[in-house]
């Protein structure tokens, strides 16, 4: 008897444990190269050279604006000089990505902690 609450206690443990995994929201890293960011941007050395650097980021978007960019890259980037020159630059035009918008977030605050 004493046994079968043993690994009754033992199986409710790890349900817990597999639960809190589950539904732990992943990190801004975890999200940047899971959503194929690091195809083309370069993340610590590592990755793409298909897209700009990522730096300087704080001085150039709030997050509602980068926010904006990632839902729609191709549609914000048509009235923007800057990005324009680096469209010119580089062989494609940053593609729109199916992101979650829970996860667009996390990245968002990612991307402006990662490379401000
Ligand atoms: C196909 C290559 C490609 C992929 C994949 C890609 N990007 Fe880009 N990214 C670019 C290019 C090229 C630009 C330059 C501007 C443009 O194209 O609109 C850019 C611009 C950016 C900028 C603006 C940089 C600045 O100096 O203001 C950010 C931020 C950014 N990308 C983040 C991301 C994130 C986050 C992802 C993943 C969700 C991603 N990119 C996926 C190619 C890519």
């Amino acid at each position: 008897m004493k046994h079968l609450i043993a690994i009754a206690m033992c199986g409710i443990l790890c349900a817990v444990i597999l639960l809190m995994s589950c539904s732990a929201p992943p990190d801004g890293k975890t999200v940047f190269i899971e959503s194929g960011c690091a195809r083309c941007h370069e993340i610590n050395g590592a990755g793409g050279s298909q897209a700009p650097r990522l730096q300087g980021l704080q001085s150039k978007w709030t997050p509602e604006l980068l926010e904006k960019f990632l839902i729609d890259p191709p549609a914000y980037a048509k009235g923007n000089t800057r990005l324009q020159a680096y469209i010119k630059k580089y062989p494609t035009p940053m593609p729109k990505l199916e992101i979650t918008p829970a996860r667009r977030k996390i990245l968002v605050q990612y991307l402006l902690r990662r490379y401000p």
